[in-house]
């Protein structure tokens, strides 16, 4: 039988080992200890604010608390097994120091209230770290808009060339992705920063607690109007979950993108050797690993929102044992995405170089100039529709003949359509075509340059 934790008298044999091992989180939930001691800290204070333990015993329990985090931290603090939880964990711990003094830790608090302030705490750390990241990945994805604001790179729609683009443009819509991910986390910690602290197993406490001063030393900004909500609501870890979905969706795509540019198909980068891998047998290979497993890692995140939506439908109110089953999953989150983001931002900033040569090429070899013959002839007045039309049919005969748009004789433009002059050539040109795309938002050199500008007030870098 393995040693019990702290049940009351009406246990007189401990726990099945077997059982022990299922029932116990301290192996994973160790992660939250430095939460829950800070966690502990303020309540400690709290008891002795409101008069409920002595001042004295206050700073026996705060820095007994403290000592725990610096044994921790040196290594010297590994509960086993038998802690069940990094909660019991530490309260054994704080007892053994401070004697006594220690079993009064858990007055007018439950394992319920705490482990939510601890997992918040936690989240709210993560929240910030990510955010960071974010930041960081972004100017990387910046710096390299910048330099190429004149290159050209196909556009695509369905996967087919579709109009040419500033690779600049291309790059932005990834930053813009980015920031609406780091606005949804903004979103998402408003309500990650409440405090349950206080609100008991379910139903509150009989003493004389103050709720909103623990609130304030920790930080948060509110606290939890009801008690039952409080120790059962997970929405928050639910929110982030699907945030940080929404963040492997973004990087999962141009994980996508680049495994693609870097095949000798597209040719449009060059993986270099600090982010690339070769096989075991064909020795001219050099794989995207580091685009494929943030594809491939995706994946796990996603499945982690689904596990915690499916744990919570259904649950009866207030606090169930299910619920401890939340954290391997937001833990697994979020190490998922911080090690995305840090691996693509080193594979963007020094991993890949985009080969402007080929690009400029595959821009002249294809038809994503035929929207701009149409264009010019509705310039000319000619419907737009039957301009398409036309354009459509020159297309064909261009396939069938084996050339491209570039190559027609003036004479032949006119004899398609009389309104044709020689501007047309200049019309066709892949920098003209990108450049007249100047509606807001569009590819147009002046819309990416502005684009550019609004980027770097986003990361409050001075202007150039
Ligand atoms: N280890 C538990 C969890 O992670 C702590 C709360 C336990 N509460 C209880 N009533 N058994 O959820």
């Amino acid at each position: 039988m393995t040693q019990q934790p702290n049940w009351s008298p009406r246990f007189e044999s401990g726990l099945h080992p077997h059982i022990a091992r299922f029932n116990a989180s301290i192996n994973f939930d160790i992660e939250l200890i430095e939460y829950d001691i800070t966690g502990s800290q303020a309540h400690a204070k709290m008891l002795a604010h409101t008069g409920i333990i002595s001042e004295s015993e206050g700073e026996q329990l705060v820095s007994g608390l403290e000592q725990i985090r610096q044994e921790y931290r040196s290594g010297n603090f590994t509960p086993g097994v038998d802690a069940e939880d990094v909660h019991f964990a530490v309260e054994r711990r704080l007892t053994e120091i401070t004697g006594d003094v220690g079993k009064k830790l858990h007055t007018a608090r439950s394992r319920n209230d705490q482990v939510g302030t601890d997992t918040r705490l936690y989240l709210r750390a993560q929240i910030e770290q990510i955010q960071r990241q974010i930041r960081e990945f972004q100017s990387v994805l910046l710096d390299i808009a910048e330099q190429n604001v004149e290159t050209l790179i196909p556009g695509y729609t369905h996967l087919q060339r579709a109009q040419p683009l500033s690779l600049a443009h291309h790059l932005l819509a990834y930053f813009q992705m980015l920031e609406r991910d780091c606005q949804r986390l903004s979103d998402v910690r408003r309500r990650v920063n409440i405090s349950p602290l206080g609100c008991g197993a379910l139903a509150g406490t009989t003493f004389p607690i103050d709720r909103h001063y623990t609130a304030e030393l920790l930080h948060f900004d509110a606290v939890y109007e009801n008690s039952l909500d409080g120790v059962s609501d997970r929405d928050f870890a639910i929110e982030f979950t699907c945030a940080a979905s929404l963040i492997m969706v973004h990087l999962s795509r141009l994980a996508e993108e680049v495994i693609f540019w870097a095949s000798q198909e597209f040719g449009f980068v060059t993986l270099l050797d600090s982010c690339a891998t070769g096989s075991s047998i064909m020795p001219q290979k050099k794989n995207p690993d580091v685009p494929e497993l943030v594809r491939g890692k995706t994946g796990r995140v996603f499945g982690h929102l689904q596990a915690l939506l499916v744990m919570m439908k259904g649950l009866p109110l207030a606090y169930n044992k299910d619920l401890q089953e939340d954290k391997e999953g937001l833990f697994d989150s979020v190490k998922t995405v911080t090690a995305c983001l840090e691996s693509m931002t080193i594979l963007l900033r020094s991993g890949l170089q985009f080969r402007t040569h080929r690009l400029a090429d595959a821009v002249c070899e294809d038809f994503s100039n035929a929207t701009d013959v149409a264009d010019y002839l509705a310039t000319k007045g000619v419907p737009f529709r039957e301009a398409y039309n036309l354009v459509g049919k020159v297309v064909k005969t261009c396939i069938a003949t084996n050339k491209l748009l570039k190559d027609l004789t003036l004479e032949e433009w006119k004899q398609l359509h009389p309104a044709f002059e020689a501007d047309i050539y200049q019309a066709i040109n892949p920098l003209q075509v990108v450049a007249a795309r100047n509606s807001y938002g569009g590819t147009g050199f002046t819309q990416v340059r502005e684009a550019l500008k609004n980027a770097r007030a986003i990361l409050n870098l001075p202007t150039k």
